[in-house]
């Protein structure tokens, strides 16, 4: 990143020597994006500031007035504010409910399908209680019935293999701060070919200058402004180590992590943990409770006393929440990644045990 500020040309807006190096570095960049969710044309990835962005894109450049959504009850705000947003402009939102332990079935998604369905918008794990949703048979039933697809992929990009070349998504979004380790202020949105999205923001692309329409070919149509290259090279950088490390690699050794964790948190009196008991049916995130204590104090025992830090509250997921009835105060998260190791599990026990026996 600091290589890339110091020779910071503008890709695609000049021809001399740093421009033409800042284009190939974005180029290299978009290619280990695509190698990594095994998608062959990298042009249909398009970077964004977050994940927020890039959903904000689909929902709202893919409906008009009269359309109907599918979503579920465990989105982010950054899926379900737009499509309330969506509401005032005329579409129908319906949102299927999940089990109290964050899954959402198949066919409860099917039911809700109507003749007007534009969109199915799914999370790939909720970010809450890590619960992995069925999207390939989702996307499946989606497809069937005629609508597009939306997976927000922000929990599971980069900690779960993801093949968009086999999962037969429209679009999906992710950042790049969280499993894909690049810094903050980066993100993209995947968008297959065919899908007729509108942007949401037009203006210069450094290409097709002699005209003062909004290009329609990917990825420009989708980039207009000056990118944030700086950010893309950290993301770049992140990426090239993903593919090397493998993320096949990264989701056993967090699945292993998460054994232990889940296992843990269950035995601890006075604690209640939230989702799928099996690991393999959850992205890398625990939330628990401790009986009578409030999440952020919690919070902050564990990052005073034992060096842990975790999220507390409502992890900007209320439906979430309504839907496990831990609003509003919300849950303690913990989420080891590809760095946590077992001792950093045992210490995290540890003052969970303390925290949770001092209550009681
Ligand atoms: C499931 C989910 N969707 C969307 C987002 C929003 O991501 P960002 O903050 O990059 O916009 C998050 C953030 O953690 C998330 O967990």
């Amino acid at each position: 990143m600091a290589g890339a500020i110091r020779r910071a040309g503008n890709p695609g807006r000049s021809g001399h020597a740093l421009a033409i190096r800042s284009a190939r570095d974005l180029f290299v960049a978009r290619e280990r994006l695509a190698e990594l969710f095994g998608v062959k044309d990298s042009s249909r990835f398009v970077f964004t500031g977050n994940a927020t962005e890039a959903l904000n894109q689909a929902i709202k450049g893919i409906l008009r007035r009269g359309d109907h959504v599918v979503t579920t009850s465990v989105e982010h705000n950054s899926v379900m504010r737009p499509l309330r947003r969506m509401e005032k402009a005329g579409v129908r939102v319906t949102v299927v409910p999940a089990s109290p332990d964050g899954a959402v079935e198949a066919k409860a998604v099917a039911a809700a399908i109507r003749k007007k369905t534009r969109l199915v918008a799914v999370v790939h794990a909720s970010n809450v209680t890590g619960a992995i949703q069925p999207v390939g048979e989702i996307l499946r039933i989606a497809r069937k019935a005629g609508a597009y697809t939306l997976v927000d992929a922000s929990q599971t990009a980069g900690s779960i293999p993801l093949s968009l070349s086999g999962l037969s998504a429209d679009l999906v979004a992710a950042p790049g701060h969280k499993g894909l380790l690049g810094p903050q202020g980066t993100g993209f949105l995947y968008i297959r070919e065919g899908v007729p999205l509108v942007p949401l923001i037009e203006g210069g692309t450094g290409s097709r200058s002699e005209s003062d329409r909004q290009p329609d070919f990917l990825p420009d149509a989708f980039e207009s402004g000056t990118l944030n290259s700086v950010g893309i090279a950290g993301l770049s950088f992140s990426l090239a180590w993903l593919l090397r490390r493998g993320i096949d690699r990264i989701r056993r050794k967090e699945t292993d992590l998460l054994e232990e964790l889940v296992e843990g948190v269950g035995r601890t009196g006075g604690v209640t943990a939230y989702g799928p008991r099996e690991p393999s049916r959850r992205a890398s995130v625990v939330s628990f409770l401790v009986e009578g204590m409030d999440p952020g104090e919690v919070g902050r025992r564990l990052e005073k006393g034992f060096g842990v830090l975790v999220r507390a509250g409502l992890h900007c997921s209320p439906n979430s929440h309504r839907t496990l009835g831990t609003f509003p105060e919300g849950t303690v998260r913990v989420s080891p990644g590809p760095f946590t190791t077992r001792e950093d599990i045992s210490r995290f026990l540890q003052g969970l045990r303390k925290i949770a026996a001092s209550r009681r």
